[in-house]
């Protein structure tokens, strides 16, 4: 078995119900940070990381994902023919090589976890990693690059964490740890979504995974967890069981969460204002409407 992670699984079969009515036509992960869809940020973090194959594990209604990885050649002409040399790049950005990109369906609604075991006939024998678009983490070094130099290490399974306030907890998976050393905590159980004033930490489990086979066969068992769905978290927590090492990665960087919609504006907002472009415009208009909304309350 190969050690080197070069496969990643998006699972984008939700229906991002969060967002409508802008999601009642297009897919959550092609709404727009700055200028960019969140699923581009995904695929830069995974490339990054050594990712060459990307696999999506869509649903229903999600056509203009795979239209948005497709080639656009009158777009490219026209840029072309107009010397629009810069935005010719940003749009060449966003091609992929042929054959790196699968598309699976999730039929049925069943969690997280099902949507990964739907991909297993492509991931084979191999650990592999997973992104949840949702989990948008701005850091010096791309989460998933942080993650796979640490598995180069440690092997095993492992789970982006991060420390959640108390009353957020129960909406993750959370760890239970054994120790640590630095970033790195060994996990001795997991637990997805924790009635509350049952969790073992307030440590939770970030949308970046990097998961060995095992956690596809225990998938395979279609056990049903937290709010009746088959839960990623599970399998992982069976690997414990089952006497397999795994870890949480604490990494570096600030993560937005773009499922809600705070997380998402808050995102915007912080992109934004990482853009040279946009950053004093942005910030004069924040400052003006955040006084005046307070000389007003
Ligand atoms: C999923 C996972 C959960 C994890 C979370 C991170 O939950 O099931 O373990 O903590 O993503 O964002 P969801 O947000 O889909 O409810």
């Amino acid at each position: 078995m190969t050690n080197k992670v070069t496969k990643a699984i998006f699972p984008v079969a939700g229906l991002g119900t969060r967002f409508l009515p802008a999601t009642k036509s297009i897919p959550k992960e092609i709404m727009t940070l700055v200028d960019r869809p969140l699923i581009q940020y995904a695929i830069d973090e995974a490339r990054a990381a050594g990712i060459e194959e990307f696999i999506f594990v869509t649903s229903r209604g999600k056509g203009s994902l795979e239209d948005y990885f497709d080639r656009a050649p009158t777009l490219e002409e026209d840029l072309k023919a107009k010397n629009k040399d810069k935005l010719l790049d940003v749009l060449n950005g966003t091609n992929m090589e042929s054959g790196a990109i699968a598309y699976i369906r999730q039929h049925q609604a069943l969690g997280l976890g099902h949507a990964i075991w739907c991909a297993r006939r492509l991931i084979g024998d191999e650990p592999f990693a997973v992104i949840l678009t949702d989990d948008l983490i701005a850091s010096e070094t791309p989460c998933l690059q942080q993650m796979v130099e640490a598995y180069e290490q440690t092997g095993g399974s492992m789970v982006a964490a991060m420390e959640v306030p108390a009353d957020k907890v129960s909406a993750y998976g959370v760890l239970d740890v054994e120790s640590e050393d630095g970033r790195i905590l060994k996990v001795k159980g997991m637990v997805e979504k924790p009635a509350a004033g049952t969790e073992p930490s307030n440590l939770a489990v970030i949308g970046r995974y990097i998961l060995t086979p095992d956690v596809l066969r225990n998938l395979e068992n279609f056990k049903k967890g937290a709010g009746g769905e088959i839960q990623l978290t599970d399998a992982i927590a069976d690997e414990i069981a089952q006497g397999r090492d795994v870890y949480g990665f604490c990494f570096e960087g600030e993560r937005f969460d773009c499922g809600s919609k705070a997380g998402y504006l808050q995102a915007t907002v912080s992109f934004g204002l990482e853009r040279e472009e946009l950053r004093d415009e942005l910030m004069a208009h924040l400052e003006q409407i955040v006084a005046m909304k307070r000389a007003a309350e």
